[in-house]
């Protein structure tokens, strides 16, 4: 039997709670294509910094690199939120392994379930359409870039302050553009032959660079149509016509905020899974937080670390079928009408509304039915039957 080592990294706030529900449909999907999934646990962010003093511990990151593929969960809470510059941070343990393992690009899928339509903000007819994927530069630019802070004798005194300084460097270098294009030009071939590249050329030379370099890989693309747009118009254009985009590729820090807006059009960040490639092991997360707020009550939405599942079943096992089966696992269930608490819609009813560990069982055992199967949905013997008759 073919058998896959995954290195798993729970991480903080709901972590834990909804990386079970990943393995949990990991092992459903092993067990139906009889291949096998073994695992190894390690840490990282704030119970990493908690338990050895390091946000990405040597040992971590050894897991990491011997395994053939990550799956993460979240890290951070206001446990060790400082803006001291000399604490450790759990984000740098999410910024470290990313940059270590070279996971230069973070693909950033925005499907809309159907049954979740009227769960976004956005009126029904904007998100009509939308299928958009963001492909967001990951190991480069300003939060890899030199930084420093500190006192500069000329504003001492100056409104009573003590004169501090802080600055961050934007840097891209040639060779970062020409691979992140790429892999959004190769993306766009699979997709619908579009790319949208999101700059602020019109101010940074970083952004004239990133457009000239990503114009110049386009000449290998014939078949894709390129078009450019300014983050700030982009930032515009994704909630007035997103259905306009295919495939999005920007920079690091653009990335990171154009993600979380474009989370919102399929109803929540809760839905948002991620995979971060580069040449070697590549790593699976939600592009979700870690939700200090309802940490351990059982009721987080683990769909977004289900879903990213999912892309590790298609980008590091090829396993297409099986990734397509928990898709259908996932669009089923929301079909049925269960929801956790961010995605229930006002007419909800109360026992659909589910928690963490409900959820990822409903996915888990639509994949691969168990004698659980029947005791699950025993719980609403109506859904239940119709749900069996698909
Ligand atoms: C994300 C997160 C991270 C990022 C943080 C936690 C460092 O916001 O994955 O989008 O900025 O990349
Ligand atoms: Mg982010």
């Amino acid at each position: 039997m073919k058998t896959y080592r995954i290195c798993l990294l729970p991480g903080d706030g709901i972590g834990p709670e909804i990386i079970a529900e990943g393995v949990k449909v990991l092992d459903a999907v092993g067990e139906k294509y009889g291949v096998g999934f073994t695992y190894e646990e390690a840490l990282i962010g704030g119970i990493a910094i908690d338990e050895t003093g390091e946000a990405l511990p040597a040992a971590t990151l050894a897991a990491a690199k011997a395994s053939d593929a990550v799956l993460l969960a979240a890290v951070g809470g206001p446990k060790w939120d400082t803006t001291d510059p000399t604490r450790p941070r759990p984000e740098q343990g999410l910024l470290g392994i990313r940059k270590e393992l070279g996971l230069y690009a973070n693909l950033r899928p925005v499907t809309i379930f159907n049954a979740l339509a009227d769960a976004s903000t956005l009126k029904p007819e904007v998100i009509d359409g939308v299928d958009l994927l963001i492909v967001r530069e990951l190991t480069g630019g300003l939060y890899f870039g030199e930084r420093e802070r500190f006192y500069d004798e000329e504003g001492a005194g100056e409104d009573g302050g003590n004169g501090q300084r802080a600055y961050d460097t934007l840097e891209y270098r040639e060779y970062e553009i020409r691979r992140i294009a790429r892999h959004a030009f190769e993306m766009a071939r699979k997709r619908h032959s579009k790319v949208c590249s999101i700059d602020k050329a019109n101010v940074l030379e970083t952004s004239r660079l990133w457009r000239e370099i990503v114009h110049d890989v386009a000449k290998d693309y014939p078949d894709v149509e390129l078009s450019d747009l300014l983050v700030d118009n982009a930032a515009m254009q994704l909630i007035c016509r997103p259905s306009q985009f295919d495939v999005v590729v920007t920079e690091n820090m653009f990335g990171d905020i154009l993600s979380d807006e474009a989370s919102m059009l399929s109803g929540s960040l809760g839905m948002l899974a991620s995979a971060s490639l580069g040449d070697g092991v590549a790593l699976y997360e939600p592009s979700h937080g870690s939700a200090p707020d309802i940490a351990g009550q059982g009721i987080a939405n683990p769909l977004a670390q289900i879903l990213s599942v999912e892309m590790m079943l298609r980008y590091s096992f090829g396993m297409q079928e099986a990734a397509d089966d928990v898709l259908a696992a996932v669009t089923a269930v929301l079909d049925a009408g269960f929801r956790t608490g961010d995605i229930k819609q006002a007419d909800t009813p109360e026992d659909k509304v589910v928690g963490t560990e409900l959820m990822g069982s409903l996915v888990a055992e639509r994949i691969q039915p168990t004698e659980k199967f029947a005791e699950l949905w025993g719980r609403h013997p109506d859904d239940w039957k119709d749900y069996r008759a698909n």
